[in-house]
């Protein structure tokens, strides 16, 4: 069977991308299916390109057992929607910003947004920019993408879908 592959994409690509990231891919290894499951992120700007993801999104991880490690990078339209499956931008801009990149409706299929998996988050449109704010921005940010994580799962899994899989 082919991979299913799994983009998360935030705005810089060293707070909420990444930490999506090590918490799926966690998930995954708890489950054995990380081998049938890959998972990636980036950010729709390239300010932070080649850079370890924020100190504060690595201690908010690590401290619930998460190695948050990867380099950001910048989302290629050119490439990034041929190579994943699922395209999840974190807000409401995320998704905006990779809808306007798409280059078909092939693209726009793949762009979901991450709080369309929440199970125990509603009200939250998005997935909140921690950056420019304090611990319990990332501490949300973390429980947010816990609840994603397991909702991705239900879905593959052919339990539940999306509740808003297109649109911003
Ligand atoms: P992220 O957070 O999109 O969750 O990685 C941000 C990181 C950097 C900036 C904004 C948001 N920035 O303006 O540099």
């Amino acid at each position: 069977m082919d991979k299913t592959r799994i983009l998360f994409v935030c705005l810089g690509n060293i707070c909420r991308s990444p930490l999506a990231e090590a918490i799926m891919k966690r998930r995954l290894e708890e489950r054995g299916l990380s081998g049938t499951i890959l998972v990636d992120s980036a950010g729709t700007g390239g300010w932070h390109v080649g850079e370890l993801p924020d100190e504060r999104a690595r201690r908010h991880g690590a401290s619930r057992g998460y190695t948050v490690d990867s380099r950001a990078r910048q989302f290629d339209p050119d490439t990034d929607f041929d190579a994943f499956d699922m395209v999840i931008g974190m807000d409401e801009q995320n998704v905006r910003d990779l809808y306007s990149m798409a280059n078909s409706e092939r693209d726009r299929e793949k762009v979901h947004r991450a709080t369309a998996f929440c199970r125990c988050h509603p009200g939250h449109a998005g997935v909140p920019d921690p950056y420019f704010g304090g611990s319990s921005g990332f501490e949300l940010v973390v429980d947010m993408l816990e609840d994603v994580a397991e909702g991705i799962l239900e879905h593959l899994a052919g339990k539940v879908s999306p509740s808003v899989s297109h649109g911003a």
